[in-house]
């Protein structure tokens, strides 16, 4: 093994040339986990989260450039970057199995060193959570300090969301939505509508002649189901972890978490289901 030719030719002088560790950064992205505590699980903590940051990231980009499709008409290359985004919801939602592994006791050991942080403020949760539809000028409040994030997180709360652009896309695709629709206050979260279901009843009733529209439709009730298991799995782990105490961030915690899973972000998408 020690000589073999497999990987005797392998490039194994960097000082000229770009390296693995230097394309990704990896001193930089090494040197990020810094626990406060001595406590074994705190780097579990700190990884996981950056983990789902991460993902997030990717989520974000993903989400962009499907919306920036959906505006140009575009649904068939929009698909395949929300099936990514699926993708990396799921594992996001799988990051819990590993956090699952850290008792109360554990957590206990380092709570008191990060303070009043939360996920609560997270800017690329938010950020997702706007682009997908979930508006709540409220969750700016925490950027108020960050003058840069803080705009742009208003200029995604103030944009069309990714179902407001589908809405449009039904729209030009001969539907007719109303103005209330189509026009609406996008910092205002969506209200469902009569017209709405009865265009995405159509789609749903005659797949084949809407191939692509029902196809969309699918692909967004899988972001959604992923995003309420994300939400439940999240809700599940802190209730086995710190019960029902108030949260680092200040909310009343479970109780708080319970409510948010009651969103619904595509809501005729969920009643199409009833009527068909
Ligand atoms: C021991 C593990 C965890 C506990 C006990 C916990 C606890 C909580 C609590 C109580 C809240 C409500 C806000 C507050 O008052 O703080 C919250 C929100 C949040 N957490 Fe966690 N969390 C944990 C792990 C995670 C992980 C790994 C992530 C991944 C990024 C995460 C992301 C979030 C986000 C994005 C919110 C905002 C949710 C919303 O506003 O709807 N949490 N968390």
């Amino acid at each position: 093994m020690n000589d073999s030719p497999d990987y005797q030719e392998a490039h194994t002088d960097f000082r000229h040339s770009l390296s693995y560790g230097g394309y990704l950064a990896l001193d930089d992205l090494l040197s990020l986990q810094r626990p406060l505590t001595d406590a074994h699980d705190e780097m579990l903590f700190i990884v996981i989260h950056q983990v789902s940051e991460l993902w997030m990231r990717q989520v974000i980009h993903e989400l962009r450039s499907a919306m920036q499709l959906l505006e140009e008409g575009r649904i068939d290359p929009s698909l395949k970057m929300l099936t990514r985004v699926v993708r990396a919801q799921e594992q996001m939602t799988n990051a819990w199995e590993v956090l699952k592994t850290m008792t109360p006791a554990d957590y206990l050991e380092f709570r008191s060193a990060f303070g009043a942080a939360s996920g609560f403020q997270s800017y690329q949760y938010r950020m997702v959570e706007f682009l997908l539809g979930n508006r709540n000028p409220f969750m700016l409040r925490p950027f108020a300090h960050e003058a840069q994030r803080h705009a742009e997180l208003e200029a995604a709360l103030r944009a069309p969301s990714l179902y407001d652009l589908s809405l449009r896309l039904l729209d030009r695709q001969g539907f007719e939505l109303p103005a209330a629709v189509l026009e609406r206050d996008f910092s205002r979260p969506y209200e469902p509508h009569p017209e709405v279901l009865a265009a995405w009843l159509e789609v749903y009733r005659h797949t084949s002649k809407h191939w692509d529209l029902y196809y969309l439709a699918e692909k967004l009730v899988d972001v959604e189901d992923n995003f309420r298991r994300w939400r439940f799995n999240h809700l599940t782990t802190v209730e086995r972890m710190i019960g029902f105490k108030r949260g680092s961030g200040g909310t009343a915690g479970v109780g708080y978490l319970r409510k948010a899973i009651e969103t619904v972000l595509f809501p005729e998408l969920w009643q199409v289901r009833t009527e068909l």
